[in-house]
């Protein structure tokens, strides 16, 4: 495994920890988040399904949801923590999302046996945005 950042192993441990913590009695697939903003502030979210299934929200959108409540606007880099033998790449609406309150954020996606960084942009490089 390569050597994370200190930010980022503190942003991976936040983001695994969140996720015992997840709401998912359907899917049974646990999602953490955490996020670290601008002003250096750690947010986290975890996955809530509900029995109403395009009611659940995912972990990430979870954590921006806290940061936004808090105040913050802008992410400097993002965790996401699964138990998925692939590693999960965040869902495109989280990635429109995120693409809202960030500029060059970075993106770590981990699971108990591998981690990937990466740009948020190389993932969504080309977001909506409403321009009038
Ligand atoms: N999920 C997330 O929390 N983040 C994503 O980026 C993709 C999916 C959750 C939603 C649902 O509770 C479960 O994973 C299975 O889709």
């Amino acid at each position: 495994m390569s050597q994370l950042s200190a930010e980022l192993a503190e942003l991976l441990a936040a983001a695994r920890a969140v996720r015992e913590r997840a709401y998912a009695p359907y899917s049974h697939f646990l999602v953490g988040a955490a996020l670290r903003a601008e002003n250096g502030q750690v947010f986290v979210g975890c996955n809530v399904e509900n029995a109403s299934y395009g009611a659940t929200i995912c972990a990430e959108r979870s954590a921006i949801l806290a940061m936004v409540a808090a105040g913050q606007r802008t992410i400097s880099s993002i965790a996401v923590f699964t138990d998925a033998d692939t590693l999960a790449m965040p869902c495109g609406l989280c990635r429109q999302v995120i693409s809202e309150f960030q500029r060059d954020a970075q993106l770590l996606v981990a699971n108990p046996r591998q981690q990937r960084v990466l740009g948020f942009s190389e993932i969504f490089p080309e977001p909506f945005v409403l321009d009038r």
